[in-house]
């Protein structure tokens, strides 16, 4: 585990990459499994620290079926709750917004303290003998890493920066900690599979033919970057200066020497792409970061997050190049939706199997050894019969 192999590196010719069987994405029960490994039991990005400068600042975020969010306590302390009423259930926070004091239910209105204890129930008369020590809201562990507000709601394992390691130098160079949120986009959701998603993600083998802007736009160099079996990734473009014959696309090239001062020069004129297994990609330029999450909602379906940040006092070309930026992107991702649905749709036909990754799939190899290993019944090349694949996973993990 943990070991960092450089893309050239890896032994191709010994160890050909083997993609994951089809039924793991489409099946329901494998969905289950496989959103408890890597959705409950691995970090998941809330936010960012700048989202909640104030006493009784929230901010929820649905994780799948899931919901968290974070609130910052009367002693400054910022602190991760599941955003379940202890009392029947309901949703209790929505949004993001400033609590006034107390965390109020809007079904029959328990009060919590922004520390997550119960403070009060109406009518509690009617609750005899009820403990109320014994209801406060479940707290869930949250890491800041640069600003960078992560849950994890279930089990333990290394934290964020452990799992960043030396890659937390990128953070530190772009100045994430002092990052505001700068732009909004609205969630999308995309047909397919959350791990389609992802797998197209980690690899930019299809940009010459899936994204010609793109093409125009990057050099696209497989040597810049690193995968590893821990599950994060990162690769280098670099801007290219050939002006593109798209309008668009030529205004962000003029345009981008205006953001260049803000970062070292090690990193001018680069975008630098971060995967965090297996749902939140990290694009920095140097005027912005967007945050790519997929948030699982079922087999097929799955919400993509567009979250962005930056540097709090944009000039106003910093901000035109933002506005550029973010547009030549959309172009981007609405390639990628279209890209990922046929894939989805191709994994259901009849008597597929999966062809060859190759030396510049080397994350999705990474990747699918993480789902295997986390998720061990991934091994099998064809489902288990209905209602037995949770059981063949426990089997398929003593084994
Ligand atoms: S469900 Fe929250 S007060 Fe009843
Ligand atoms: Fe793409």
């Amino acid at each position: 585990m943990n070991a960092k192999v450089k893309f050239q590196e890896l032994p191709w010719d010994i160890k050909p990459g083997k993609p994951l069987s089809p039924w793991t994405y489409t099946n329901p029960e494998f969905f289950e499994l496989d959103y408890e490994a890597f959705f409950l039991r691995r970090w998941q990005l809330v936010g960012h620290i700048n989202d909640i400068p104030e006493v009784g600042d929230y901010l929820s975020r649905s994780i799948g079926r899931d919901s968290v969010f974070v609130i910052r306590g009367k002693d400054g302390q910022v602190r991760a709750f599941q955003n379940v009423c202890r009392h029947r259930a309901s949703r209790i926070l929505a949004g993001e917004g400033n609590c006034r004091g107390v965390i109020r239910c809007p079904y029959h209105g328990w009060t919590y303290q922004l520390d997550g204890s119960l403070m009060a129930i109406p009518q509690d008369e009617h609750f005899p003998g009820v403990d109320k020590t014994q209801y406060g809201l479940h707290e869930v562990q949250l890491e800041n890493y640069y600003g960078l507000l992560f849950v994890r709601m279930l089990g333990d394992g290394p934290g964020v920066a452990e799992h960043f390691g030396h890659m937390g130098r990128y953070f530190e160079m772009y100045g994430v900690e002092n990052y505001v949120r700068c732009a909004d986009a609205p969630d999308q959701v995309w047909n397919c599979n959350w791990k389609v998603a992802w797998d197209n993600y980690l690899e930019n083998y299809h940009i010459p033919i899936g994204h010609p802007g793109l093409n125009r736009l990057l050099i696209v160099n497989d040597d810049l970057g690193e995968s590893s079996s821990s599950g994060v990734d990162y690769g280098i473009f670099e801007l290219k200066t050939k002006p593109s014959n798209d309008e668009l696309e030529r205004r962000y090239q003029q345009m981008s020497v205006h953001a260049q001062a803000r970062v070292p020069a090690e990193i001018r004129n680069k975008w630098i792409q971060f995967g965090f297994a297996g749902n939140l990609g990290i694009d920095f330029y140097p005027e912005i970061v967007d945050f790519f999450q997929l948030v699982p909602l079922g087999p097929d379906k799955t919400m993509v997050r567009t979250l962005y940040y930056g540097h709090p006092d944009p000039t106003p070309e910093e901000q035109q190049l933002r506005d550029i930026n973010i547009e030549v992107n959309n172009r981007v991702n609405d390639e990628d939706l279209t890209l990922c649905e046929r894939v989805q749709q191709g994994l259901q036909s009849h008597g597929y199997a999966p062809g060859p990754l190759s030396g510049l799939e080397v994350g999705i190899h990474y990747f699918h050894e993480l789902v295997r290993e986390l998720v061990p019944v991934a091994r099998l090349e064809s489902a288990p019969a209905r209602g037995q694949v949770a059981e063949s996973n426990r089997a398929a993990a003593v084994r």
